[in-house]
């Protein structure tokens, strides 16, 4: 192997240019999301069983990364040499560095150039340069994606030129586990395929009326009771699923043992987990567990039905935050990440306005009405959360009563505006663009049963995740976009899958390319070559049949 000394073009600002899109040139090439800047050369780099992977020492598991995947699908050695030294390029192989990276691309973007001769990915950071993979391998044959090594494929690289950064920094999908649960090998299998579309956000729904899906040690009624229910529900059949218990009890959940190897697997995709524990209402499952922090009086079973559902937790009950705050004490100890969701959405309040504690607290506390009980129950809970050195999010409904005063709002009915204008960070995941269980088609005849609504493709990749009307000033608060899976309907990975591709693609191009690059045609022929790796991967998807529908 032959090292050359060859630096990235000096004074290189991505930042002064705007996206040049050379779409006649890469139509080809299917990338999804597309890159800020792409430019097509000449001829292309014909991949090899003994080409060589180079790295800098502080790159090697990026390399690594790659290289498994290669040896996966096209077989061969991939020998990764961590030894590069800074400042060096190679012919003749694949080099992934840091050095010399153009600090402009900042936390999450790459430089990628392919000639004949060398594939070269700088970024300045690991996640850059993984996303760098994940373009290469966007550019390789769709069966690159494949589990097993596949023959008589001409694994050639188009030579080209790119250079990328994302537009927004939160890029997320939800997956509810609580409606149905979903086992560590699917989750992570989501999670593999969120990382092709460098999608950096897996929010993690982890607790809700029918089903509580995280052990807590303190609190093992949490899962022993809170974790299972009476059959599948939702008027579903008891076939469309496997998850039953030994004792043929529905249901499932995670250990802390299985959450730790499931962050790390999302961790070494660049992914941050954002685990979510549902309060002060769709909680159920947990006081089912734990009757004690729910009000005097009333009697709580784990549902097989959805919709808003009386169940909420007594704020005139000390015993409850003591219960909520030990919850989530381990809960930190498992998450690494910055932020916390606390639901805080369709809490139903006809049991706190019908019980005299929680009356009597709201007249203590100086409270007017019972959204202003809500607002002062998650108020107490951001301050455990703070102390603890987190960020604490919940949905639209934590702003009615007065919104915490450092959380994020996660907008789904709206408020993201208002809450990004006072200055709160905000993630958006309206429901008209941003909801994947609902209807992929009108024609419910020719679909699974869904929860309603009706999201076609082209609706998903119309959304602009900044407010229309927001001021300027404040678009730096909308943190990004995210695709949400509610599963009610959704008893399987396979029908997960139908209702996540290709609209995730979309939500993955809104919150990753820059605006100017939009182009819904262009984005319809390239989810139509993106189909080959789902295939590739053995992932079910919905054939985007826009065109023969109109
Ligand atoms: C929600 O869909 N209830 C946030």
């Amino acid at each position: 192997m032959k090292f050359i000394s060859k630096k990235w073009p000096a004074g290189f600002s991505i930042l002064l240019l705007a996206a040049t899109i050379f779409a006649a040139d890469t139509n080809e090439l299917g990338l999804i999301p597309l890159p800020q800047k792409i430019q097509r050369l000449d001829g292309a780099f014909q991949l090899a069983a003994d080409t060589q992977i180079f790295t800098d020492p502080n790159s090697f598991s990026t390399g690594e990364f790659l290289a498994a995947q290669l040896r996966q699908s096209v077989g061969g050695h991939f020998k990764v040499s961590g030894k590069t030294l800074p400042g060096m390029a190679i012919t003749d192989g694949i080099l992934l560095t840091t050095a010399g990276a153009d600090p402009f691309l900042g936390g999450e973007g790459y430089a990628l150039t392919v000639t004949t001769n060398q594939v070269i990915i700088r970024a300045p950071t690991q996640a850059g340069l993984f996303y760098g993979v994940q373009t290469l391998l966007q550019l390789l044959p769709p069966q690159i994606f494949s589990s097993n090594t596949v023959a008589d494929v001409n694994w050639i690289i188009p030579s080209v030129q790119i250079t990328d950064v994302p537009r927004f920094k939160w890029r997320g999908f939800m997956l509810d586990v609580s409606r149905h649960f979903y086992t560590k090998a699917e989750v992570e299998k989501v999670l593999d395929a969120m990382a092709w579309y460098k999608l950096n956000t897996f929010h993690w729904h982890l607790t809700d009326d029918q089903g509580w899906r995280i052990e807590i040690k303190k609190y093992p009624k949490l899962t022993e009771i809170g974790a299972w229910r009476d059959g599948v529900g939702f008027g579903l059949a008891t076939n469309s699923t496997t998850a039953y218990g030994a004792d043929g009890r529905y249901g499932g959940f995670y250990t802390q043992d299985d959450i730790r190897e499931v962050v790390a697997y999302a961790a070494a995709r660049h992914i941050t987990v954002v685990p979510e524990i549902e309060m002060p209402g769709h909680s159920l499952a947990a006081l089912a567990a734990y009757p004690q922090f729910g009000c005097p009086g009333n009697t709580f079973t784990i549902p097989t039905k959805g919709g808003v559902l009386a169940g909420i937790y007594d704020p005139a009950n000390e015993a409850t935050f003591q219960f909520l705050d030990d919850v989530l004490a381990e809960v930190f100890q498992l998450f690494p990440g910055k932020y916390i969701h606390l639901g805080g959405d369709e809490v139903p309040k006809e049991t706190w306005k019908k019980s005299a504690d929680c009356q009597a607290l709201m007249e203590r506390e100086n409270l007017k009405n019972e959204d202003e009980l809500q607002s002062w129950f998650l108020r107490r809970m951001e301050k455990f959360v703070n102390a603890n050195g987190k960020t604490l999010l919940g949905w639209s409904e934590i702003m009615h009563g007065g919104v915490a005063p450092s959380a994020v709002v996660m907008d789904w009915i709206g408020g993201g505006k208002e809450a990004a204008g006072a200055g709160h960070d905000v993630v958006m995941t309206p429901t008209g663009f941003c909801y994947l269980d609902y209807y992929q088609s009108t024609n419910h005849t020719t679909e699974p049963k869904a929860i309603g609504g009706f999201l076609p493709l082209e609706k998903v990749y119309s959304l602009d995740p900044i407010p229309a009307g927001l001021p300027p000033e404040n678009e730096a608060h909308i943190l990004g976009g995210q695709g949400n899976l509610w599963t009610e309907f959704i008893p399987n990975l396979n029908y997960a899958e139908y209702m996540m591709f290709p609209r995730l693609c979309a939500v993955a191009e809104v919150t990753w390319s820059p605006k100017s690059a939009h182009d819904w045609d262009y984005f319809k022929t390239r989810v139509v070559q993106n189909e080959k790796r789902l295939d590739a991967f053995g992932v079910n998807y919905r054939h985007d049949d826009s065109e023969t529908a109109k």
